[in-house]
This record gives structure tokens, C-alpha cells and sequence, in this order.
């Protein structure tokens, strides 16, 4: 289809690779091209993006067409509903993929946190989440994805982000044992949703500054029971439920709800443990500055070792190495 008729400039635009529009993909939104000065329309909202428009913007050479800023929302579903293809097409370059991972999951997750599930879109949501984690593991268990996402990790802390985190991290630390995909995906599931319950808990307690009284660690310390309780209606395996209920159990049985100690604490749940403290550590909170990845792995190696597997702590250590995150 030929380019259609120029158009005024109403809003503003921002620039989307052709490579992440898909033939035969449908979306709401509205493809720009920037010719003579100006915005032309190329393929209206609901018109289907066919392969002969891709093969025309390729032999032009086009590098970048514009989606309207106010059809950004409609935008972002399409990336979620796509994000396998996208995270799997190869001639994307990692950062653009990196960036649609990031964005995607960020924003379902925030809006699960924001929500507080279950809701009456609880399934809805958990769907969400876990298409994200199954479209995403194999991407992120590739060796080159953790450094090409290390620029969009925020070090400002919010429960959401943090739990975007501790999933990649998880996931990375993972991929160097010998897990099906099956096992990646439901741990994955686990790490994502790791912290849901703390939308339970008062954020007055959450973000307190200082030292918290007896009782109110008692109440944050019934996180991973809330997380469990609010899960309870949906089809999550038991590597998930183990996920969120064991995350704060320590190897010396010093961690809670449990006390868990040792090989009791399955393998998986070491892994998140070890995610979830050093993005903490790593990350601006109300009531803790940020240290630096190199002090943030000192600390955890000659402080809490006890509590930690360290064969699995020196993984995620190479792992970071092997990103350029130290
Ligand atoms: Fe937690």
C-alpha cells in the first residue's frame, strides 16, 4: 500500500524500529512515517501491518516510524501481546528487546501491585503475568540479555520494580543449573510475584525510617503469608507457591515464616533469596541509601554467608561479572 495523505502535526510523535511491527499483528494505533518534513500516515489504527508494507518501508530503507504519543497505551498492548515474537526475533537488536521486556513487564506488574490481586481481574492479571514470564524466560537465559537490560534497572526502589528484578536476577542466577524450561517459568512465576503480599502491609510500616518495634516486624514478616493467601485462588505450581512463602528463610534457620534450614530450602528459593537482598542492597529505599554492587556482594559474602548459599551467591557473581554489572 502506497503512503497515504500528509497529516498537521496534532500531538506528538515517538519513533518505534519496523522490526517490532509484525505482519498480520493487529494494533490500535496509527504508523508514521517522517517524509518531506512532516508526518505522513503509513497504516491506520486497526489496518492490518502486512508483510508488503514491512518489505516497502526495507527497501526504502526506512530505520524508524512514529507512533502518536496519546495511542501509547494502545502501543503497549500491542508489545505485550507480541512480546514473544519480539523478544525472539533475532534481528532485533538486544537493547530495543531489552527496553520492550522492561517496559512490558513493569507495567503489568505495577498494575498487579497497584490492584492488589486478587481482584475481580484477578485472572486476567494472572494471565498477564504469566504470559510475561513465559515470554520472557528464554530471553532472559540467554547470556547477553542481563547486560543489555542492566541500563533500564532502576536504582530507585518500588515494591513493582523490585520484583522485576529479583525475576531477572533469579532467572539469570537459574539458567546455570540444569532446569527444564517448565521449572525456569514456574520459579520465574515465584520471583515475580515474590513480594505480593507487602501490598498488604501499612506503608507507613514499609517505609518507616529506623529501627521497627517487635510488632510491626512481625507484621512485615507476614508478607510471604499474605503473598500465599492472595495466590491461593489461582493455578500456581507448587515451585511458586515455594517461591513467595520461603523467600525470607535463611541456610543457618535463622529466616522466616518457617525457619527452614539447609536442603529444606529448595533450590530455587536460595536463588531468590540471594536476588532479592542484593537488589535491596542496591536500590534507594525510604529508610537505606543505595551501596554500590561491589560493597553490596562484599556485605553479603562476609555478613550474611551463614544464611546464604554461597556456591549459588559466587553463580550470580560471575553471572554479574559476565554482564559488565560490577
Ligand atoms: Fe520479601
Amino acid at each position: 500500500m502506497e503512503p497515504t495523505k500528509g497529516v498537521s502535526r496534532p500531538v506528538s510523535y515517538f519513533p518505534v524500529s519496523p522490526m517490532m511491527l509484525f505482519p498480520d499483528a493487529l494494533g490500535n494505533f496509527s504508523v508514521y512515517l517522517w517524509q518531506g518534513g512532516d508526518f505522513v500516515l503509513y497504516t491506520r489504527s486497526g489496518q492490518r501491518f502486512t508483510r508488503r508494507h514491512r518489505k516497502i518501508l526495507h527497501n526504502n530503507g526506512v530505520k524508524e516510524v512514529f507512533v502518536q504519543s496519546d495511542e501509547k497505551s494502545n502501543f503497549d498492548t500491542y508489545l505485550e501481546e507480541n512480546l514473544g515474537h519480539i523478544l525472539g526475533n533475532d534481528s532485533l537488536p538486544w537493547e530495543d528487546r531489552s527496553k520492550v521486556f522492561y517496559e512490558a513487564s513493569s507495567g503489568v506488574v505495577e498494575e498487579v501491585f497497584r490492584n492488589k490481586l486478587p481482584s475481580a481481574l484477578n485472572e486476567v492479571y494472572f494471565k498477564r503475568v504469566s504470559s510475561i514470564v513465559e515470554d520472557s524466560i528464554r530471553f532472559l537465559a540467554s547470556d547477553h540479555s542481563l547486560s543489555a537490560i542492566a541500563p533500564f534497572i532502576s536504582h530507585d526502589y518500588k515494591t513493582y520494580t523490585h520484583c522485576i528484578h529479583v525475576f531477572i536476577f533469579t532467572v539469570s542466577i537459574l539458567q546455570t543449573y540444569d532446569l527444564s524450561e517448565k521449572e525456569l517459568i514456574e520459579c520465574g512465576l515465584g520471583a515475580i510475584l515474590h513480594d505480593l503480599g507487602k501490598t498488604r502491609i501499612p506503608k507507613a510500616i514499609l517505609n518507616k525510617r529506623g529501627p521497627l518495634t517487635r510488632d510491626e516486624r512481625q507484621i512485615v514478616q507476614a508478607h510471604p503469608l499474605h503473598g500465599v493467601s492472595m495466590c491461593s485462588m489461582l493455578p500456581l505450581s507448587q515451585n511458586s507457591i515455594n517461591c513467595i512463602l520461603f523467600h525470607h528463610e535463611k541456610l543457618d534457620g535463622t529466616g522466616y515464616p518457617a525457619g527452614l534450614s539447609g536442603d529444606d530450602i529448595p533450590l530455587p528459593v536460595r536463588a531468590i533469596a540471594v536476588a532479592d537482598i542484593y537488589d535491596a542492597l542496591t536500590t534507594s529505599r525510604p529508610y537505606a541509601d543505595s551501596i554500590p554492587p561491589y560493597e553490596a556482594l562484599t556485605l553479603m559474602r562476609h555478613d550474611m554467608r551463614d544464611g546464604l548459599d554461597m556456591d549459588l551467591f559466587k553463580r550470580f557473581v560471575a553471572v554479574l561479572g559476565g554482564a559488565d554489572m560490577l
